[in-house]
């Protein structure tokens, strides 16, 4: 999947709200990284009505995280996945499955971009097992009870969360 015919880069999209990055994500972006020369993770612009992160601190979170990782860069979009797809000229799209639920949902998110757009095909990468109880909602949730989050988010994430107001609730 390295080089397209005509010399052209393989690039693919992996999008999410990242709010906020977990180990499982940092998982899925180095090994898609490694599938493609380049590598965009979009940042859902107005991911919830009330999130956690900024689009501006998400952003600069996996900015810091993906800076050693050669053609991994961090862009925000907003609407349609299909259309960053097309803006960016990749030739998929990147999710992680970590159970049968997450296929339920993503499979005919999946099939509904193809159908829009057969540019924005999507590939699936299994969760690693290590991670596959970790969602960036149920970090939420767990920092609202004032829960330990250390594991499940990189070391940067970490320290970050803890300047946030724990006393806030998070949906
Ligand atoms: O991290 P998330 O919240 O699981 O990511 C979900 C995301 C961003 C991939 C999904 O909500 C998305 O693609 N949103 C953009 C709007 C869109 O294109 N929706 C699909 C309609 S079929």
């Amino acid at each position: 999947m390295r080089q397209l015919a005509g010399g052209m880069v393989s690039k693919a999209v992996f999008p999410g709200s990242f709010d906020p990055v977990t180990v499982g994500h940092m998982d899925l972006i180095r090994r898609a990284a490694g599938m493609f020369d380049e590598l965009i993770i979009g940042v859902l612009v107005n991911a919830s009505k009330k999130p956690l992160g900024t689009l501006e601190e998400r952003v600069a979170i996996l900015e810091e995280l993906v800076q050693d990782m050669p053609g991994v860069t961090v862009q925000p979009f907003t609407g349609l996945l299909v259309d960053f797809v097309q803006e960016t000229g990749a030739v998929a799209v990147v999710r992680g499955l970590r159970t049968a639920v997450d296929f339920e949902y993503e499979l005919p998110l999946a099939q509904a971009n193809c159908h829009m757009n057969p540019q924005a095909d999507t590939v699936f990468l299994a969760t690693a097992p290590e991670y596959s109880y970790i969602s960036s909602s149920g970090i939420k949730e767990i920092l609202a009870f004032h829960g330990d989050v250390r594991d499940m988010v990189p070391e940067s994430v970490y320290r970050w969360l803890q300047t946030k107001c724990q006393d806030k609730r998070y949906d």
